[in-house]
């Protein structure tokens, strides 16, 4: 068999992972052939690809990033590449393609899948939103991250007497926000599931102070935005690929703070610090796995499908049924923390 594997759209600790187990699984377990193709589905269109063997992905385990390198696709190019799917399949001479990538890069796999091309999905991303699978390897890396800064933090927070806003990752679905504030203590979590209260934070924060402690940490998801009418803030205009650009929630949020508390506030943006760098044990564990099983659902022939941890178990699921909607955190989850707001 000839396997074609490509990563797209935000990187994410872990890709590697994935390139190494499939091409070890597929060349030394099955005597597959291998090619990677650059800067995701670009690379596709563009006839940039390269073979991969198990001397191109020694030592890279460990290493953040991709070796393939990744791009998002505008519409009209991801329209190009439906259109003329099946000949890339017969130009390159593969069987199967394993495209590992967010809730874009699945919805593009899925119309290419639809369009006649054999597609076996592997979800990637540090947000955590993707439906169907319990967890996305990134995710445990990125709440590491987010966590020691926290931790990290609190001790000059504490020194000065100040408040730390620390915003974190998660346009839509704030797990980052919520289990790195869990995991860093941070006195208010805000998401995006749920419109905030300032009033709310600046009385946390009072009271915190008038028990004598000398600091607080909250913790806002990049996409979190104040109840309607509390706070001015403004949203952005949507880019190319059909994301919203963000205004700063950190910033606004922590000047909001200063201003009505007549304390010291920093905003900390965290931003691709949590996406780069060495993949934790859990995440090269996950990812590894979801390579091995891409490679044995290619070989049945399980087409449309993508890998996804159920359980403790890795079960192959309809890419359809990962992209209809964003996993978003229930209110059961939040209000297991008691500092969400
Ligand atoms: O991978 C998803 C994500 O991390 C979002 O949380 C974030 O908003 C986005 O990527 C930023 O990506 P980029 O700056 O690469 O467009």
């Amino acid at each position: 068999m000839r396997i074609g594997v490509l990563t797209a759209g935000g990187d994410c600790p872990g890709l590697n992972a994935v390139i190494r187990s499939v091409v070890h699984r597929a060349v030394a377990g099955h005597g597959d052939e291998v090619i990677g193709f650059e800067d995701g589905f670009k690379g596709l269109l563009d006839g940039r690809h390269r073979k991969l063997d198990l001397d191109a992905v020694a030592g890279i385990l460990a290493r953040g990033g991709t070796i393939l390198g990744s791009s998002r696709l505008e519409r009209a190019r991801l329209r190009e590449a439906c259109e003329t799917s099946k000949d890339h399949a017969r130009d390159y001479g593969i069987d199967v393609l394993i495209p590992i990538g967010g809730e874009g890069t699945l919805t593009a796999a899925r119309m290419l899948s639809d369009a006649g091309l054999p597609i076996v999905g592997v979800p990637k991303t540090i947000d955590n939103d993707i439906s169907a699978t319990d967890r996305t390897f990134g995710f445990d890396t990125a709440v590491g991250v987010a966590t020691e800064a926290m931790d990290r933090l609190k001790t000059t927070a504490e020194s000065h007497q100040r408040v730390m806003v620390v915003e974190v990752m998660g346009r839509h679905a704030g797990w980052i926000a919520l289990e790195s504030g869990m995991a860093g203590g941070a006195h208010g979590i805000c998401l995006p599931e749920r419109p905030f209260e300032i009033d709310a934070l600046v009385k946390m924060v009072e009271e915190r102070f008038s028990r004598g402690k000398k600091f607080a940490v909250i913790c806002v998801a990049e996409g979190a935005h104040p109840a309607e009418g509390t706070m001015d803030y403004k949203k952005g205009e949507i880019d190319q690929y059909g994301h919203e650009r963000f205004t700063g929630i950190g910033n606004r949020l922590a000047a909001e703070l200063e201003r009505r508390l007549g304390k010291e506030a920093r905003p900390v943006i965290l931003g691709h610090v949590q996406r780069g760098g060495t993949p934790t044990a859990y995440d090269r564990v996950l990812a590894t796995r979801f390579g091995w099983h891409a490679v044995e659902a290619a070989h049945r022939g399980d087409f449309g499908m993508m890998t996804a941890l159920r359980g403790t178990d890795i079960e192959m699921v309809p890419i359809a049924e990962a992209v209809t909607e964003l996993k978003t955190v229930p209110v059961p989850r939040m209000d297991e923390a008691e500092s969400v707001f």
